[in-house]
């Protein structure tokens, strides 16, 4: 299996261009099974994630072309043969889940493998099973699968999450879209890949009102249409990227970043050291003259501190002046990364959802390997700044995620390579 191969080297300079993001394009294509018409999704990343949801859908009837080389996907659900999402294919993919909605709201039935745990946490599904019957879905849970059925329909309601899960609202949103009356989702999520599926939803011909915010808002309709829509930039491929110049040191663009993506995010950026400027094309990230200093991180659903940006900045951190506490509260298991970066020298304190983490001046390359995406990534930026050679394993995690990291990270002077082994 291929490696990465990093060496710590001097200051990066130039652009990298952020690609569309992963959690927002694996929503839109689950909506694709909402209409017997075409849905064309443009700005596309090409991650190995797309490929296995592609599998999903293409095992319930659904036919997907990629154009431009797969920037484009077009979708198109006009029969669906199957409404069972097998185990074999959800094991490989969590999303793949997010078929649960679509199906029941369209079939009225859908039997889909329960997704299971993963490395970072139990990841239960009560919420989006809730979500369903309340709407009216009759639900079972038989041999790993859930089984749910509807045959007359669903029926608007009230869905209060107990959380503001990504998952549970989504699949919330895509079953009521279709549903008879008006459906209200309390203490939705507000991140925004779930705002930029209700928009797709609505260029389907959804009525969505307060997506983006704690309460959605939706009015049933008889049938969704075909749309062409465009995939928002990777919220959490420009907040990796952004920590490359501050470890390394120097300054890059990010090429279509956007602030409103990343708000506390940037601010704790910005605390550390970060000179941030908007510039005409996306965000330019500056490492400051001085130290990086320490900054406490508690993670939140949005606009809160992204859990997919910890991994990341906790590695920024084993660089800082000082001692910093990242707490990590929606994840019970994310800490991967830590014993990793122990091994190449970092300090750091794990007790249950706290890493206390005290900055050193030096760190050295070692072969290291992650369970998930991106702890892997993490160990990447600590070895961009790190003594000789850091050999990142078990590449296949990283390519769920990030498109030709290596590539990008090589354009603006970083010493990095993948090893086909
Ligand atoms: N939870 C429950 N019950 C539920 C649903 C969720 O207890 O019914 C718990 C989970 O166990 C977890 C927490 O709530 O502890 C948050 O889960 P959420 O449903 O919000 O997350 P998700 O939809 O499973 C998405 C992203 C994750 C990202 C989280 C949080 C996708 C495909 N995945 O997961 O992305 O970390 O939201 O923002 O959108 C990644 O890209 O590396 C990644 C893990």
């Amino acid at each position: 299996m291929d490696s990465i191969l990093v060496r710590g080297n001097g200051p990066l300079s130039g652009a990298i261009p952020i690609a569309g993001a992963k959690n927002t394009v694996l929503k839109l294509m689950c909506a694709a099974l909402l209409t017997d018409e075409p849905l064309t999704l443009t700005n596309v990343p090409r991650l190995a994630d797309i490929r296995t949801l592609s599998d999903v859908l293409v095992s319930l009837g659904c036919e997907i072309a990629e154009l431009s080389g797969g920037r484009v996907l077009a979708l198109n659900a006009g029969e669906l043969t199957s409404c069972k999402a097998d185990y074999d294919l959800v094991r490989k993919l969590r999303a793949s889940f997010n078929v649960l909605g679509p199906l029941i709201g369209r079939t009225g039935q859908a039997i889909v493998s329960m997704p299971g745990g993963c490395a970072i946490g139990a990841r239960a599904v009560d919420m989006h099973i809730d979500a369903l019957e309340r709407l009216g879905a009759k639900v079972e849970l038989k041999d790993g699968y859930v089984h749910a059925s509807a045959p007359q329909g669903l029926k608007g309601t009230e869905i209060p999450l107990r959380f503001a899960s990504v998952g549970a609202t989504e699949n919330a949103l895509t079953a009521a879209v279709l549903a008879k009356g008006t459906t209200v989702i309390k203490n939705a999520a507000r991140e925004p890949d779930t705002k930029a599926l209700a928009d797709c939803l609505i260029a389907m011909g959804a009525q969505i009102e307060g997506a983006g915010t704690s309460e959605i808002v939706i009015q049933g309709v008889d049938a969704l249409h075909g749309a062409t829509q465009g995939v928002i930039p990777d919220r959490i491929e420009l907040g990796t990227f952004m920590i490359a110049p501050m470890i390394a040191g120097g300054s890059i663009e990010l090429l279509g970043g956007r602030l409103d993506l990343i708000p506390s995010f940037a601010e704790k950026m910005q605390e550390a050291g970060a000179i941030i400027e908007e510039t005409p094309a996306g965000l330019k990230v500056t490492r400051g003259d001085g130290p990086i200093t320490p900054v406490n991180v508690s993670t939140a659903p949005f606009p809160g501190f992204p859990t997919d940006l910890q991994a990341q900045f906790m590695a920024m951190m084993c660089f800082a002046e000082g001692t910093c506490t990242l707490e990590e509260t929606i994840f019970e298991n994310r800490f991967m990364h830590a014993p990793e970066l122990l091994r190449m020298g970092a300090k750091v304190e794990v007790q249950g959802g706290t890493a206390r983490v005290t900055g050193v001046s030096e760190m050295t390359g070692a072969p290291v390997m992650a369970t998930d995406l991106r702890a892997s990534v993490s160990l990447i930026l600590a070895g961009l700044r790190s003594k000789g050679e850091t050999t990142v394993n078990r590449v296949y995690h990283l390519d769920r995620g990030y498109e030709r990291i290596e590539e990008k990270l090589s354009a603006v002077g970083a010493d990095i390579e993948r090893v086909k082994n």
